[in-house]
């Protein structure tokens, strides 16, 4: 099993990882660290702690983390409602709060006690990992892989939005990220839109007749409003693509480049520019994930869903 640490913004598609991560037996869940980005963090915390309750799972604590990007105002996502978690009222407040440690120090303290280096999957802006890079440095080594949802690289098809949002919620915490040489992976959608839920995902997850099943669909119909108006397709897994990364790396193909992140763009800024042939004279900070195999990830993420925890 891989012991990770799972840092994120529930979120809808967060929400979702976060259960594949507590249910997967290739995974050890050390613990869940929040931050600001699809709602204030306050609400993020409060969706990961419930939806930890729901399923079982209230031993994994939950560290909470940054209120605000390092450097700009807080942008709030706009996919998944007001709570963060819309189309779940049947989700109870709560049984617990969030550790009294901040993430970042939680963060750092787990890395530097285990045994072995961890790997962490970041699902949201980047706001605690940049934190982590100015408050802990001596931690950094400490980090197997950095999986982290973020970023557009290819411009391919229908991606017509110059960044993404967890790269221009935070783009200094991406920047500080990529300058410390994080050994990361980026999954960005150029894969995460290939994975969307259409009727036939809808059709498998009617099947699955438990309050999990019934849950994780009402939070697909409201999560999937967004796409749905404006592009006309189903609600992408972003983030549990890139935690089913932790648990099967060959669901992805990927590919080494240099990436920079605009910073000083009036419309632009946060969007990731990749250099894959070193035009730049930089050498490689990542690995981008530039093909999915869309099926097995389908595969993976029912599976999780549909059997009984373990
Ligand atoms: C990312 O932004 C958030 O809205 C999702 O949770 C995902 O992490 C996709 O751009
Ligand atoms: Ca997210």
């Amino acid at each position: 099993t891989t012991p990770i640490l799972f840092d994120c913004d529930p979120g809808h598609d967060d929400a979702i990882a976060l259960v594949m991560a507590h249910r997967s037996p290739a995974i050890e869940l050390l613990g869940v660290t929040t931050t600001c980005g699809n709602a204030e963090v306050e609400k993020t915390t409060a969706n990961a702690l419930r939806v930890l309750d729901f399923i079982g799972a209230r031993d994994v604590p939950v560290a909470a983390g940054c209120h605000r990007p390092l450097a700009r105002p807080l942008v709030l996502g706009t996919a998944d409602g007001p709570s963060g978690l819309e189309g779940s009222p049947y989700l109870p407040p709560p049984s617990r709060g969030p550790i009294a440690q901040h993430a970042v120090d939680f963060l750092a303290e787990r890395l530097l006690g285990a045994p072995e280096p961890l790997t962490v999957v970041a699902t949201g802006p980047l706001c605690n990992l940049g934190l982590l890079v100015l408050k802990h440095p001596e931690v950094l080594p400490r980090i197997r892989r950095l999986i982290w949802m973020g970023g557009v690289f290819y411009r391919k098809s229908e991606i017509i939005t110059p960044t993404e949002f967890n790269a221009f919620c935070d783009p200094e915490a991406l920047r500080l990220v990529l300058d410390a040489r994080l050994p990361i992976t980026m999954v960005g959608l150029d894969v995460t839109m290939q994975v969307l839920i259409e009727a036939p995902h809808y059709a498998e997850l009617a099947a699955i007749d438990t309050p999990l099943g019934r849950l994780v669909h009402d939070w697909l119909r409201f999560y999937e409003k967004l796409h749905r108006n404006s592009m006309g397709v189903g609600g992408a897994m972003h983030d549990p693509l890139a935690l089913a990364l932790a648990i099967d790396p060959s669901l992805v193909r990927t590919r080494p480049a240099h990436i920079a992140v605009e910073l000083a763009g009036t419309t632009t800024f946060g969007a990731t520019v990749a250099d894959f042939w070193r035009e730049r004279g930089e050498d490689d900070n990542a690995q981008i994930a530039h093909e999915v195999d869309a099926d097995r990830f389908f595969k993976l993420m029912f599976d999780l869903l549909r059997e009984s925890p373990a």
